[in-house]
């Protein structure tokens, strides 16, 4: 990838640069990220890399170019305060879900969540490390995803309930104070739109909801209303066009106090009411 003498160390912060050009302006704000990972630090400022190091490096810039998702390439994902493995068949945590986790009221009617749809844990393992008095439930239909959420539940010393259901219907009525959920939101239609990294690494089941990618939030919109407590909260992500169809669904539900909230980029992104 670059020209060096082969016994050549080199400055952490010049390869930085370069490594940061080779990627791209699209992928650049990554370059940091992989160094952290492969050297073990969060400062590199001071750092010189070994040629072990600069391989390593290259290697990974080179499958990330030919569209491999960095969370993948290097197996692990920081999420909040814990740190998340990734695997090949389970939904890729992404950052702007972390924001759900702050949307959370401190009057809830009890302290029992659940986090439907946990894929790899991220949103019920951060909720458990950050408020260790809640009781945090897990929950998805995915036995590939249910077994990386233990282990990520494991490796995070977090003790913890992790189930695998469809949907709420193990649950009995009044079970929660508040349901967190990022679905699967994506209209079967948009599928050749995606990008590769999301066609090709995301699994179906975490993607795709139906002809307008509404029906796993109809549904459980409908079903939460009864597995939730009085003054219970409920929290969706969703797509940022899908906003206003999800307060209109959470409103015919009976749901009040519905706001939805933007990402960092600025797009209606999640959705949250209470039950009255
Ligand atoms: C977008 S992913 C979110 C995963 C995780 N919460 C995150 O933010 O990284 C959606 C998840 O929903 C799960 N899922 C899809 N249909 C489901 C169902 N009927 N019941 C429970 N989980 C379901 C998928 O297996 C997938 O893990």
């Amino acid at each position: 990838m670059t020209s060096r003498k082969k016994s050549s160390y080199i400055k952490a912060t010049e390869f930085l640069i370069q490594i940061k050009a080779i990627l791209g302006k699209s992928l650049e704000h990554e370059a940091l990220w992989i160094f952290q990972q492969v050297l073990g630090k969060n400062d590199i400022s001071d750092l010189s890399l070994n040629q072990t190091q600069i391989r390593r490096i290259e290697a990974i810039v080179e499958k990330r170019l030919g569209g491999k998702p960095l969370q993948l390439l290097l197996g692990q994902y920081p999420f909040r305060k814990i740190n998340l493995k990734t695997q090949r068949g389970v939904f890729i945590p992404r950052m702007e879900t972390e924001m759900m986790i702050d949307l959370i009221p401190n009057d809830l009617p009890s302290n029992i969540i659940l986090d439907l749809c946990c894929g790899s844990g991220p949103i019920g393992l951060s909720i458990k490390k950050e408020k260790e008095d809640l009781v945090v439930i897990l929950l998805d239909i995915s036995k590939k995803a249910i077994k990386l959420a233990q282990r990520n539940a494991r490796m995070n010393n977090i003790s913890i309930d992790i189930i695998r259901g469809n949907g709420l219907s193990c649950f009995k009525d009044n079970s929660f104070s508040a349901i967190l959920c990022n679905p699967p939101y994506i209209p079967i239609s948009d599928k050749c739109n995606l990008p590769d990294e999301v066609r090709y690494y995301d699994p179906n089941l975490s993607l795709f909801s139906g002809k307008d990618g509404l029906d796993f939030i109809k549904t459980i919109a409908t079903i939460s209303f009864t597995k939730l407590k009085n003054k219970g909260f409920l929290c969706y992500e969703h797509g940022d066009n899908q906003a206003e169809k999800c307060r209109n669904i959470l409103n015919m539900n009976g749901f009040i106090q519905i706001t939805s909230y933007k990402d960092m980029a600025e797009r209606d992104r999640f959705t949250s009411c209470r039950k009255p």
